[in-house]
């Protein structure tokens, strides 16, 4: 029997309504809005307010539109897989909060951290479960609540991130459609260049820790975008050439929002005008592992079936990929 393909068949997407504009940073750091727009491309990012809201809240949300859309009951689902750099807490998962949250019981759930790669990472990960036959009904979920590590004295990163959940459904397929082929690359080495030093078993969290604000991320912004375009382009150019693809055969490509002139400048080497590429960072700025499937679920409309879309990523780590997907519906 041949193998099944994994196709995406609905997506479903959350952001608070909170929005943390330019102006508004200009209050808070040394920094102002058309310094922000021209470096970066954004005007204002979506952050999760409140007590006892955390980044499971946005995958419940958007969870439970992607059920509604496609008339899913929780029980069908049988894998769930959440990428994210900021879950509710270490122990449990946050895949184990969301089933709670949706009422999906009995999953096989698990968490995968790829940072800005993460949903790219779950998304095939949790195809080769659909191909493979073992699983059905797939729930990929990318989401952060990036507003829980970042440090708003900062101004070199305070004004990139911000919060939001998307979320897609696999199926399997006997038609030539869905996940179609992926590329994944990772260099340790890049752990020097993005990383939250504090809260993990190397630095435990103590009083110093925090007085230092080492619970926070810290980049170096040059090296990880000049890495993003070197990293990106290199594996939208190895789909291409081993699918026999040039960039006019795609109809889209979807690049992980980090900044717009990385989104640019990628596009301008690989060959895609910026008609076809996927851009909502002047809205939410850069919400890690939600910034793809938030992309698929605002121009959802515009997609129609067959399309070939190509998905890329770059991120801590550093990890990045690129998947080819042939749109389902
Ligand atoms: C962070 C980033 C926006 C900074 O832009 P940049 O053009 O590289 O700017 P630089 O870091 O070279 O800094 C240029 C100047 O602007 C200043 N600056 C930095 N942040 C600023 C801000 N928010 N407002 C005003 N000035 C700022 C710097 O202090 C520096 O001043 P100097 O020349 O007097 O030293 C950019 O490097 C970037 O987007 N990197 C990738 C980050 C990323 O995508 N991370 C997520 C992982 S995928």
């Amino acid at each position: 029997m041949p193998k099944p393909y994994a196709a995406i068949t609905g997506v479903g997407g959350y952001v608070p309504d909170y929005a943390l504009t330019n102006e508004e940073l200009e209050t808070m750091v040394d920094t102002n809005d058309e310094w922000i727009k021209t470096r970066t491309g954004i005007a204002e990012r979506r952050i999760l307010k409140g007590e006892g809201f955390a980044t499971s809240d946005m995958c419940e949300k958007a969870v439970k539109e992607l059920l509604k859309k496609t008339n899913t009951s929780s029980s069908e689902i049988d894998l769930v897989i959440c990428a994210t750099v900021t879950p509710d807490m270490l122990v449990p998962s946050m895949s184990n909060v969301v089933c709670d949250k949706t009422d999906i019981k009995n999953a096989f759930c698990f968490d995968l951290n790829a940072a800005c790669s993460g949903f790219l990472y779950a998304l095939t990960t949790g195809a080769k479960f659909v191909e493979s036959g073992s699983h059905k009904k797939v729930l990929v979920i990318g989401a952060d609540k990036m507003s829980s590590i970042i440090d708003y004295t900062d101004r070199t990163i305070c004004i990139i991130f911000g919060d939001g959940a998307g979320a897609v459904l696999l199926e399997p397929t006997k038609a030539e459609e869905g996940i179609m082929d992926s590329v994944f690359k990772s260099d340790g080495a890049g752990r020097h260049f993005l990383y939250q030093k504090a809260g993990g078993s190397l630095y435990p969290p103590t009083h110093e820790t925090i007085d230092a604000r080492e619970h926070y991320i810290k980049q170096h912004g040059r090296t990880v975008f000049k890495s993003a375009v070197k990293g990106m382009s290199e594996v939208i150019e190895k789909i291409l050439e081993r699918n026999h693809l040039k960039a006019d055969d795609l109809d889209w490509l979807v690049p992980h929002q980090a900044n717009k002139r990385i989104i640019e400048t990628t596009s301008r080497m690989t060959g895609f005008p910026m008609e076809k590429v996927m851009v909502n960072i002047q809205k939410y700025g850069n919400t890690t592992a939600a910034t793809i499937p938030l992309c698929l679920w605002n121009y959802e409309k515009q997609l129609k079936k067959g399309d070939d879309l190509l998905l890329a990523a770059f991120g801590g780590g550093f990890t990045w990929g690129a998947t080819w997907v042939k749109w389902a519906y």
